[in-house]
């Protein structure tokens, strides 16, 4: 029987790893994590992380061919291809802070692999990574390996939190990059079965090591450029009277351009697209190539802009103060169904109005109050550390109550942000929301999920991202 060993149980390990488990009942997997809070969690009835169909895949396989452990090391020893998916978060300090990823954890991880490993093993690389980490790790592990062969493999991930499951049970490609030497190729070759068991050999591409590593990178830089570009579209359509939505859709009709991933928002999230371009501007930088730097940097810059520019344009509209005034945000998580909230545009746009002082009430279905807390006031970059190496009570921030209700975070509001696009923000009683508010009402729609004429009808206030403006709003110009 084929033993996989998965280190790192978080968004990225624990969906993969059990979509194996379904899809292989002969492969043995076991996914480790040195955090004990996790894997308790993974074991529970609770798993760790909220993902759509994640629950019902580990069920089926929990206790059978699928084990969540801390016992990290007899995992690893006994495993014949082992996954890593730690996380790579951005350097915060010494060379490189602020752009490069820090390999702490990875380093530690293939450490520990040498050490503990007795046979041959094939070691994959599943966390997003800097091109030419795996060469770092495959000397490593041969300075360490006491005759063991070890074959370093990419195996980048391109799931999407929220449709994870789905991402990966019909994936648009699987890749895997290794060396072109004669054991490189039969190392591919065993994770090509492993996949084999449910993608067609056509979807599954090989590369050389380097290319598997920067396409990665390349992919979530495209897609992020996409977000940035219409959200760049946004700000000029609010200015002449455009709709985005109108823009985008005509252009996206043009086939060689396509319509996915062209809705303008108040900016991207998560934990790939910021790091990972940071990462390509680094790496750019390192490579004497500072024009190609600056060109994906831009990228980042018109998110930022466009997170700001929201800030503005509610402050400038409620009188160009928010002092004192409760603002109730309708969602927090980086996208809908999940419950993550790294990079998410929600703390850069709360921290703006607690800036102009601002008082918010906060909901979001899968969020919970400590998470919240400590997003804000937490230090950027500390985000994709785990939670176990984070201040265990950050102080509180008292301008911000966490609520269970979005009746009860709009009850005597100012105003409303939506900041993630949940169905359920669609559907909600906006008249008597109305009726429980502050006048003049206003609701900022930073994902543009709300029917703009039928609250117009109800009285409110409405800006929508790149829309033709109300002209209350026109008079009250949001100066960046
Ligand atoms: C992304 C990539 O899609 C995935 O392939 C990679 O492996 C990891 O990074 P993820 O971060 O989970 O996945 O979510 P994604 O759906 O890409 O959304 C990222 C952000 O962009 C979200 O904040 C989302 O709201 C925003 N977005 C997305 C837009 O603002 N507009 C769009 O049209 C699409
Ligand atoms: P991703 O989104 O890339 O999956 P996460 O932060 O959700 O990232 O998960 C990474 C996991 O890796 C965390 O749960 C962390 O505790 C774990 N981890 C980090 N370093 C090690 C290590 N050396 N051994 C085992 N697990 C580790």
């Amino acid at each position: 029987m084929v033993k996989i060993c998965c280190i790192g149980a978080g968004y990225v390990g624990g969906p993969t790893m059990a979509v194996i488990a379904l899809k292989c009942p002969s492969i043995e997997v076991a996914v480790v994590d040195i955090s004990v809070s996790r894997i308790t969690a993974w074991n529970s009835d609770h798993l760790p992380i909220y993902e759509p169909g994640l629950e019902d895949v580990v069920m089926q396989r929990r206790g059978k061919n699928l084990f969540f452990s801390t016992d990290v090391e007899k995992h690893v020893s006994e495993a014949d291809i082992i996954f890593v998916s730690v996380n790579t978060p951005t350097k915060t300090q010494g060379l490189g802070a602020g752009k490069a990823a820090d390999l702490t954890y990875w380093e530690s991880a293939a450490r520990m692999i040498a050490d503990v490993s007795k046979s041959n093993k094939i070691v994959v690389e599943k966390s997003t990574v800097p091109v030419k980490t795996a060469e770092a790790i495959e000397k490593i592990l041969t300075h360490n390996s006491k005759g063991i062969d070890f074959q370093i493999l990419s195996n980048p991930e391109f799931l999407a939190e929220g449709t994870a499951i789905q991402d990966l049970f019909n994936p648009d490609r699987v890749l895997i990059g290794g060396r072109e030497t004669p054991e490189g190729q039969k190392a591919i070759q065993a994770l090509k079965d492993v996949y084999a068991h449910w993608v067609p050999e056509d979807q599954i591409l090989t590369t050389n090591l380097w290319s598997a590593e920067l396409s990665k990178l390349a992919a979530n830089a495209f897609l992020a450029q996409r977000i940035s570009s219409v959200n760049a579209m946004s700000a000029l359509c609010e200015a002449t009277g455009a709709d985005v939505a109108q823009v985008a859709h005509a252009v996206g009709k043009d086939t060689r351009i396509g319509p996915k991933f062209l809705n303008a928002s108040v900016g991207f999230g998560g934990s790939c697209f910021q790091k990972d371009i940071l990462n390509l501007v680094y790496i750019c930088e390192c490579n004497g190539l500072p024009e190609v730097a600056n060109y994906w940097k831009q990228v980042i810059k018109v998110n930022d802009y466009q997170k700001n520019r929201f800030v503005n344009r509610v402050v400038s509209s409620m009188f160009n103060t928010v002092s004192g005034k409760k603002i109730a945000v309708l969602g927090f998580a980086f996208k809908k169904d999940t419950g993550d909230t790294r990079e998410t545009p929600a703390i850069d746009v709360c921290k703006g109005l607690l800036g102009d002082k601002a008082h918010l009430s906060i909901y979001d279905p899968q969020v919970t109050e400590d998470q919240i807390q400590r997003d804000l006031s937490m230090k950027k970059f500390d985000w994709d550390h785990p939670i176990h190496l984070q201040p265990v009570s950050p102080t509180s921030v008292k301008q911000v109550s966490v609520v269970w209700d979005a009746y009860e975070a709009t009850k005597d509001a100012h105003g409303i942000c939506i900041l993630t696009e949940w169905d359920e923000f669609k559907s909600l009683d906006y008249q008597k929301i109305f009726d429980n508010m502050q006048k003049p009402a206003f609701v900022f729609d930073g994902r543009n999920i709300v029917n703009m004429d039928k609250l117009r009808e109800i009285g409110f206030i409405v800006y929508s991202i790149g829309k033709p403006l109300d002209s209350w709003l026109k008079d009250m110009p949001a100066v960046a």
